[in-house]
């Protein structure tokens, strides 16, 4: 936040390429949920103007247990959705399905990571299968002990028990943790603390490029470091996936398998009230440890039932086959392959494995395969993607593809050009979804037949939620003038709050505006009202006096032929105060050269403008990224202003040998 001060951040990319929507393609969805920008615009402005209204409207598309008594009591920064309404989320998206003669209809889809002997190995769960088993393994948790308001880790890989597990513990109203597959035993310790858990659900191991992450060795180290705390662990469950040797303790290890034979194949939905909690998600801040965000039941069932139906334009009966790339481990996974798309009995693609096992097409061979009609994932997969060479996805019939979706990062427009071209097809408009862990579902983004898109910009405002643009003070800013990105008032889908820990979420969201929540990123609004996000405020640097959003000079890089990805950061400059470094990966028929390097600076200045001129250029074969696919800038940035000390957090490199590789070459 220091560094973003009452002034304007400086922008400088222009994009003028525009795509209206295809008039034609609300008829090939089986109906367009809104049609024409002009519906948005009307829907939006009513939504704003009367919020209880709209979202009580929506709300009763679901089913409750009891009805609310009024639908929001908003005590800035505490917001009650639904008040005095119970249901269960868990059937809402599975029981009520089958009680609706939907039982026999496609849940869920799995693809298996190992192709044995070339043939993927899939499974297919109707709603029928999803409500016997999330009943089997909530009395597997209550037979251990778990009761409504515990909170159950859930720390394994994708496999259909993650998704059973998860609706599970929201069927009898115990929130769950999830705890992405990649990360180390430490994390599970300071979840399991933070969250007071007493059971964790895992897997022998996770497939992984062929090879087994050893998932349950990982729990058993971290229940070795709380034996004895006020949080040991004493049930663990396993799920057997690869076959791997596992260590076992007597009386807390169970198999999944075992437990689940010996239990009653029914179990009822327990009522929650609309503000139990649902679950908690860790997630990391710029400092300090990572925060448990909580999200509770009505209003996150609610928020991402209805920005599933209508950001990917989801219809039942219309052979519709959805598939989000993300992992269960991550909000994204939580939103929109489970919570949201269930209740919108279109079937949820679970895949497990990575995008370039056994060869970098099999992305595509799972679209042509299961015939994908919505498709979405993120920009640092495109950008690999993109990299790996167009000629694969050109192998495979991609023609079932009607929406794609990204998420989680400023997309650069050379990316979304590429993923509208080579794999949609240039039909298929490209929906870039602004939202967060905290916002629970998608809050900027256009409507697939209704928002003209620009590359690069994540366009309008869902409905209910009042964006805008702003400075230090709260003021509005002018149009193309960067700035904080703010949301003013409640969404049924926000973040209740940090688990244990009040100030911290009053401060980091709630108290440096006036009124408003502040999410972290800056960003602009253009002339005609389309948000551009310009990355988190702590990745805003200071040339000389002008703010430059590091994503901005990434994505003049990346234009550039020569360069597949780029990661720009802050370091001290002597003559500017800050200076720029980029680190980039380059096309494999590329050499590192001086020339290259003046090419890089002379390509940027022209892009942007010479302020935004790197200073120093670096390659790289890799950069450092978080299991998530983020660039970990802040450990650049400690390379690049010549910090080697090992103070950094590392716990969430992908891969530890990219930083030591470019410590290395820092060093020659
Ligand atoms: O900086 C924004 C970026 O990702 C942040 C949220 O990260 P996380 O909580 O991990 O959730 C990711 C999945 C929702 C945001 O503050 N971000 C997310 N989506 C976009 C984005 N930046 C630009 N464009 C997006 N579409």
């Amino acid at each position: 936040m220091s560094n973003v001060e009452s002034a304007a951040i400086e922008s400088g990319l222009h994009e003028n390429r525009v795509f209206p929507p295809d008039a034609a393609l609300g008829a090939r969805l089986g109906g367009a949920a809104i049609g024409t920008l002009e519906a948005y615009r009307a829907e939006h402005a009513r939504s704003i103007a009367d919020p209880s209204g709209y979202w009580g409207e929506v709300a009763r598309s679901f089913d409750w247990f009891t009805p609310w008594t009024s639908v929001l009591e908003w005590n800035l920064p505490d917001a009650k959705w639904f008040v005095g309404g119970t249901t269960n989320v868990c059937h809402n998206c599975v029981d009520r399905q089958v009680a609706n003669g939907h039982g026999g209809e496609v849940a869920i889809i799995w693809e298996g990571e190992p192709m044995p002997g070339g043939v993927a190995e899939v499974r297919r769960f109707t709603y029928a299968d999803l409500q016997r088993e999330t009943a089997r393994f909530a009395n597997v948790l209550k037979a251990q002990g778990v009761k409504k308001g515990d909170v159950v880790t859930i720390y394994m890989g994708m496999v259909p028990e993650l998704a059973i597990a998860v609706l599970a513990c929201a069927r009898i109203g115990a929130p769950h943790s999830v705890i992405f597959g990649g990360f180390s035993s430490s994390a599970i310790v300071d979840r399991v603390v933070d969250a007071r858990s007493r059971v964790i659900v895992t897997c022998d191991g996770a497939w992984r490029r062929g090879s087994v992450v050893p998932l349950k060795a990982n729990v058993d180290a971290a229940c070795a470091e709380l034996v004895g705390g006020a949080s040991a662990i004493e049930h663990v469950i396993v799920v057997r996936r690869c076959g791997n040797d596992i260590a076992w303790t007597e009386g807390r290890d169970r198999w999944w398998h075992e437990a689940a034979a010996e239990a009653a194949d029914a179990c009822p939905c327990e009522p929650m009230d609309s503000e139990d909690m649902l679950f908690l998600l860790y997630t990391s801040g710029s400092t300090g440890k990572p925060k448990g965000i909580m999200h509770t039941t009505g209003g996150y069932m609610v928020y991402t039932g209805h920005t599933s139906r209508v950001v990917f334009n989801l219809v039942p009966e219309r052979d519709h086959v959805y598939w989000c790339t993300a992992d269960v481990g991550w909000i994204t996974g939580h939103s929109y392959i489970l919570y949201g798309i269930l209740p919108n009995r279109v079937p949820s693609i679970m895949y497990e494995g990575a995008p370039n096992h056994p060869g970098p097409d099999r992305f595509w061979d799972i679209v042509a395969r299961h015939k994908v009609t919505h498709f979405y994932t993120a920009p640092t997969a495109i950008r690999a993607f993109m990299k790996w060479g167009a000629e694969h996805p050109q192998r495979h019939d991609l023609s079932s593809l009607l929406v794609l979706g990204t998420v989680g990062e400023p997309i650069n427009p050379e990316a979304w050009m590429w993923y509208h071209r080579e794999i949609g097809g240039e039909r298929c408009p490209v929906v870039d979804t602004w939202w967060q862990t905290e916002t629970g579902g998608h809050m900027i983004t256009p409507l697939p037949a209704a928002t003209p898109t620009v590359p690069g910009s994540c366009t309008l405002p869902f409905f209910g939620v009042d964006a805008a643009i702003v400075n230090e003070a709260g003021e509005e800013l002018p149009a193309n003038r960067g700035g904080l990105l703010a949301i003013r008032g409640p969404w049924p889908g926000m973040l209740r709050g940090i688990h244990g820990d009040r100030a911290r979420f009053v401060e980091t969201y709630w108290s440096r505006l006036p009124g408003m929540y502040l999410a972290g990123d800056s960003a602009r609004r253009d002339e005609r009202g389309y948000f551009w996000i310009m990355g988190r405020i702590d990745d805003v640097i200071n040339v000389s006096g002008h703010r430059l959003g590091t994503m901005e000079v990434e994505s003049a890089l990346v234009s550039h032929p020569s360069v597949v990805e780029a990661a720009v950061v802050g370091m001290p400059h002597e003559i500017k105060g800050t200076g720029i470094a980029a680190f980039c990966t380059l096309e494999p028929h590329f050499t590192p050269s001086d020339e290259l390097i003046e090419s890089l600076r002379a390509h940027v200045g022209a892009e942007i403008g010479a302020i935004a001129k790197p200073d120093r250029i670096r390659f790289t074969d890799a950069l450092p990224k978080t299991r998530s696919g983020k660039i970990m800038r802040r450990l650049l940035r400690a390379i690049a202003c010549g910090d080697e000390s090992s103070t950094q957090d590392t716990t969430t490199l992908e891969d530890f040998s990219v930083l030591a590789k470019l410590r290395e070459t820092d060093e020659s």
